[in-house]
């Protein structure tokens, strides 16, 4: 049986090699030969391919499945091999400042000398570009010498990876080898901001808190006028879905519900499956634990996950937004 459009054989597992100096090497040499390589970023796992070679992102779409009019994250060493590809404004420069190498991607316009695959950027004349912080990915980009597109390394539509496990259960033989650096930090995708047209523009909430960012460069819109799916083709409403159901602003989880709580106010003890994303009430701690705890109690026999309020504010936006389209299309 083959796992959707890659080609591979399910069950043929990928190679997982804890992300040492020779794994890394490795993973570069992969890369160049045009494979695809899951990597740990501080955000989520990335799945990560040559973004200068056409059939390397090819492959990242057939391997998640992913609709080739959604656009991937570039991701780069150091700001300045990301201001080779693409036009940096006042504003760009102070938020590069500022926020990298972290999690901020910014879509930028295409300079006319970018060497970035057209399909990377579903022909946008627009890149997302990143320097992303966590030291595994920033030494395999260093390594591999070129930049690296790469989504979330999920199916398409589904809960994205925050350990090399969750890559595997996700991706099976699709992908040639997983550097495993532990659990992801933040948990949360990046912020995607676009400048690339007029006022600053919040496509995604994610790991830099809308805060901290208008604290840099003054106020920000927020996404979802008429032309929304146009500007960020990737935001389709349902989004990072589980099997089961959410149930979103729960108190209690009815018969047959598992329980996903926050704060010390959470029940403990329930008949079903029960965890709490942060028992201090915590929104960053929240994030990271987010989509572990939803694919550990997204098991058969439950009919729901409810899950319980969390605080709009700092990561919680971003939380509230992948539970939002979790959710959505689910009765
Ligand atoms: O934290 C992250 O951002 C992770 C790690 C691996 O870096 N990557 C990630 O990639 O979340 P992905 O492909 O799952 O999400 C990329 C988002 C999508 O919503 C996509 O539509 C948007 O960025 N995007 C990419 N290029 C764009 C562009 N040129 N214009 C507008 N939106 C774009
Ligand atoms: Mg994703």
């Amino acid at each position: 049986m083959t796992a959707r459009g890659c080609g591979k054989v399910r069950g043929v597992g990928p190679e997982i090699l804890e992300a040492g100096v020779a794994a890394i090497a490795r993973a570069a040499e992969l890369i160049r030969a045009g494979d695809l390589v899951a990597f740990p970023t501080e955000t989520v796992y990335g799945l990560g391919a040559d973004a200068t070679s056409d059939a390397a992102i090819a492959a990242i779409f057939a391997a998640k499945d992913r609709p080739t009019f959604n656009p991937l994250i570039v991701h780069f060493a150091d700001p300045r091999a990301a201001s080779r590809q693409v036009a940096f404004d006042a504003r760009a420069r102070l938020l590069a400042k500022s926020f990298w190498p972290g999690p901020l991607t910014l879509v930028l316009p295409r300079r006319e000398s970018c060497r970035i695959s057209l399909l990377t950027s579903s022909g946008l004349d627009t890149l997302a570009v990143r320097v992303p912080g966590h030291p595994i990915a920033r030494e395999f980009l260093a390594a591999a010498a070129r930049p690296i597109a790469a989504p979330s390394a999920n199916v398409s539509g589904r809960v994205s990876p925050t350990t090399a496990r969750h890559v595997v259960d996700s991706l099976d033989g699709c992908v040639s080898l997983i550097l495993d650096g532990g659990p992801c930090e933040i948990g949360i995708e990046s912020t995607v901001v676009d400048l690339s047209g007029g006022p600053a523009l919040m496509l995604r909430p994610g790991g830099v808190s809308r805060e901290a960012i208008e604290a840099v460069i003054g106020g920000i819109a927020e996404f979802g006028g008429g032309d929304a799916p146009a500007k960020s083709p990737g935001l389709q409403d349902r989004h990072y879905a589980p099997d089961r159901p959410l149930r979103l602003n729960a108190t209690r989880a009815h018969a047959g519900e598992a329980f996903l709580g926050f704060g010390r106010d959470a029940p403990k003890s329930l008949p079903g499956d029960v965890m709490n994303l942060s028992p201090s009430g915590n929104v960053d701690e929240a994030a990271a634990n987010l989509f572990a705890m939803i694919r550990a109690l997204d098991r058969k026999g439950i009919s729901a996950i409810a899950v319980a309020p969390i605080p709009d504010h700092g990561l919680g936006r971003a939380i509230n937004d992948r539970l939002r389209r979790a959710a959505s299309g689910d009765a």
